[in-house]
């Protein structure tokens, strides 16, 4: 797998040949200025729920690259009332197999209503696999004791994880989701897009590095091997 991080949330997956979009929210920030929303491939695109800095810009890309979109029954159809034509509905627990890999909908501890205060229904995390890798991303969350089933369900990889506080989990209790999941290799996300999330970057690496874990911040448009 390919990873490319676009800032906050948003990430794309390249898989074979196919292109995964999660949860995205390019436009409206200014820290992803450098990022043309027109260049960005989309077989499919992932969405962990409805708040708006992880929808602004699906129905747009969804649009331009004619991907379906993959959430919750609520998100998806909310989006679809947007104008995204393709949708694949799912819900907290369940697995889905696709051409190109595997989607399961784990529990995130957070809330979920769309940008127009529309019912999202339950957010969510993904495990995504294919080709005998499992990436876990665990959504905007909680530290919550639901995550020590994860590796139950195969070896995670790799976890992208929340770790900017105030909204989400901050990097201490990211560590230790990490632990939970079992899981070395992690990259950092919904940090430093807004004042109430603003971290010390090597006071997060560091408690990541104090318990052997390899935490990883790339850039704004990076893509990296994992
Ligand atoms: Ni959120
Ligand atoms: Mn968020």
């Amino acid at each position: 797998m390919r990873l490319t991080f676009y800032g906050h949330s948003c990430f794309g997956l390249e898989i074979g040949g196919t292109h995964i979009l999660v949860d995205p929210f390019i436009t409206p920030n200014e820290k992803a200025a450098g990022i043309d929303i027109a260049s960005i491939k989309a077989d499919y695109i992932l969405v962990s729920h409805g708040h708006a800095d992880h929808v602004a810009d699906c129905v747009a890309i969804a649009q331009q690259t004619g991907a379906t979109v993959i959430g919750s029954f609520e998100v998806c159809n909310w989006l679809h009332s947007k104008g995204v034509a393709k949708i694949h509905q799912m819900n907290t627990g369940g697995v889905k197999a696709f051409e190109w890999g595997s989607v399961r909908c784990t529990n995130a501890l957070h809330s979920s209503s769309m940008p127009d205060g529309t019912y999202g229904g339950n957010p969510m995390g993904f495990i995504i696999s294919a080709g005998g890798q499992n990436l876990y991303y665990s959504g905007d969350t909680a530290l919550t004791l639901d995550m020590q089933l994860i590796p139950r369900w195969g070896k995670v990889n790799f976890s992208v994880l929340p770790i900017g506080d105030n909204f989400t989990m901050g990097y201490e209790d990211a560590v230790e989701a990490a632990r939970m999941v079992q899981c070395t290799t992690v990259v950092g996300v919904h940090y430093d897009t807004f004042p109430p999330i603003i971290i010390d970057r090597e006071q997060a690496k560091k408690a990541f590095a104090d318990a052997g874990i390899q935490l990883l911040l790339p850039a704004i448009g990076e893509t990296i091997d994992i």
